[in-house]
């Protein structure tokens, strides 16, 4: 009995050590698969403009919404958060652009002439824990804005689904997937994008028009 111990404890040590193992194993097999997330990542631009018609003519493209003002791409990112529950995160400036129409216009021009990166605020979320990232923006100048440029060069979608969504005022995407595209070569980038005029934005019907394109898209 007494020599016969330190094998019976080796025993129960074995069978200690084999059953966490197990246990481990089974855990491993069963634990659920993390959720699928998708980030909703914009820049918007709304303008100071009074909302009764008066500054109609400029061209901004401030609009009111459940009792808030919101740009226009701002507005179109909001609809897919909520339809696929997505996180949010806006693309903010370091410097504050102008908030009038035409001193804006002008700012984005010299920023375009001069291939300004203009600094971002914020970092944007850690990627690892996102598959899909929309990612939406006005169309100034006939390209995006160059913060987007930023926001393209600085961070990394490879293996990622990027989806662009955008606003205008005529010009639809401009080319703007195709520059994507070539900033994100290893990302998985969706071509059939969404776009839609700064005019038709407040329509009752666009939230329709946005998820009929989730569904088209096939985003869950
Ligand atoms: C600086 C600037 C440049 C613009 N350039 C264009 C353009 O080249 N083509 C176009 O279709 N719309 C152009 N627009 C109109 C915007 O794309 C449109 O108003 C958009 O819906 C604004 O979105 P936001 O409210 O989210 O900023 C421009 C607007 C601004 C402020």
């Amino acid at each position: 009995m007494k020599n016969s111990m330190p094998a019976l404890m080796r025993l129960v040590l074995f069978t200690c050590i084999t059953t966490s193992s197990i246990k481990v194993a089974a855990d491993d097999s069963t634990t659920p698969k993390e959720p699928h997330k998708n980030l909703v990542v914009y820049f918007s631009q709304p303008e100071d403009v009074s909302l009764d018609g008066v500054d109609a003519v400029s061209g901004a493209s401030l609009l009111r919404k459940n009792q808030q003002n919101l740009g226009a791409t701002q507005y179109i990112a909001k609809l897919i958060e909520q339809k696929v529950g997505a996180d949010i995160y806006p693309i903010e400036p370091a410097q504050p652009y102008p908030r009038d129409h035409k001193p804006l216009v002008d700012f984005a021009q010299q920023e375009k002439r001069n291939r300004v990166r203009p600094a971002i605020k914020h970092p944007l979320p850690d990627l690892e824990q996102y598959d899909t990232v929309f990612i939406g923006y006005p169309i100034w100048w006939y390209q995006m804005p160059m913060i987007l440029y930023t926001f393209l060069e600085e961070n990394d979608f490879s293996g990622k689904k990027v989806i662009p969504f955008s606003t205008h005022g005529g010009s639809r995407l401009s080319g703007t997937v195709r520059e994507i595209i070539a900033l994100q070569p290893n990302a998985h980038v969706e071509t059939d994008a969404f776009s839609i005029s700064r005019d038709d934005v407040a329509d009752s019907s666009t939230p329709e028009e946005v998820y009929e394109w989730l569904d088209d898209i096939e985003v869950k």
